[in-house]
């Protein structure tokens, strides 16, 4: 069946994982206990409220995080740290400012010990599935936010991982620029047959990505409810459909949102 791996298992299994972390004001339940899957090829998005733990899950299948409970299953095998077949695309994108556009898709590429030749070649091929063919030679700080999102885009695909994580990748574009990379996003994931998760806070975005979009408890997140989603792609924001899907995502987080929202007006009074 499309989108199983041979032997029938899913891409990714995350387990009863659970999170916590400790700082100043105490204990801090993050994450869990949150079971999923994401089968092979799939594009999901992850939606929560903001502080529900999206960023921990996505560290965690990472292996940037280790969970306190349950684990994590990548491809048959359980995930022990950070590793090429699994890139994140970071909600800060962590781009090299001193370096030209090429010199940062290689980085990578150099460090996995690939030689001239080919990281050239593999910039190249991403660069134009970016569409920024000419711009191998520009810096960071030159760039457009959406130019350097594209680069970061390009830097993940590069090293040609199994499954792309990507925290909010668009949270700070202008929304013309958002449409555009949605668009280029839908387009390179079904070129490629990649793995996606992606999280975000945002349900238009999601119920424009995905093919399965699951939705989270406010903190400790956990899994709320899956919508498995058939609006033909290309898809765009403001599709019909799109809109009745993200308000249908809207109206299963309201309450997560009213209660972050009331927790943060009572801890600004206790103050
Ligand atoms: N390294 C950390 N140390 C302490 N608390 C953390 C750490 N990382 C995240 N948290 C807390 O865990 C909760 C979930 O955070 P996060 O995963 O970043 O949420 P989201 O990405 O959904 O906004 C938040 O309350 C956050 O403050
Ligand atoms: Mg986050």
């Amino acid at each position: 069946m499309a989108g199983i791996s041979p032997n029938g298992a899913p891409k990714l299994s995350v387990r009863a994982v659970e999170k916590t972390f400790v700082n100043r004001q105490g204990v801090v339940s993050a994450l869990g206990p949150l079971d999923f899957e994401i089968r092979e090829g799939e594009f999901v998005c992850v939606v929560g409220p903001s502080g529900c733990g999206k960023t921990t899950l996505l560290n965690i299948v990472a292996g940037l995080e280790a969970p306190d409970v349950g684990d994590v299953i990548f491809d048959g095998k359980p995930v022990l740290g950070p590793g090429p077949d699994r890139i994140v695309l970071f909600q800060d994108l962590g781009l090299f400012p001193w370096m030209t556009v090429r010199r940062n898709i290689e980085f990578g590429l150099r460090l996995a010990g690939l030689g001239r030749v080919e990281r050239r070649k593999r910039a190249a091929h991403y660069l134009r599935m970016v569409h920024l063919a000419g711009f191998h030679t520009s810096y960071i700080h030159e760039l457009s936010g959406g130019m350097k999102q594209r680069v970061a885009l390009a830097r993940a695909l590069a090293m040609d991982p199994v499954m792309l994580l990507m925290d909010e990748p668009f949270a700070a574009l202008d929304a013309q620029t958002r449409d555009m990379l949605h668009a280029e996003l839908q387009e390179i994931w079904s070129g490629t047959g990649k793995t996606i998760l992606f999280v975000t806070h945002n349900v238009r975005e999601a119920a424009c990505l995905a093919d399965r979009v699951v939705t989270m408890t406010r903190r400790p997140g956990r899994i709320k409810r899956e919508f498995v989603v058939d609006i033909p792609r290309p898809r765009q924001i403001e599709d019909r459909d799109v809109g009745g899907l993200a308000a249908r995502l809207r109206e299963d987080l309201r309450e997560e949102i009213e209660a972050v929202l009331l927790e943060e007006r009572r801890r600004a009074k206790e103050r």
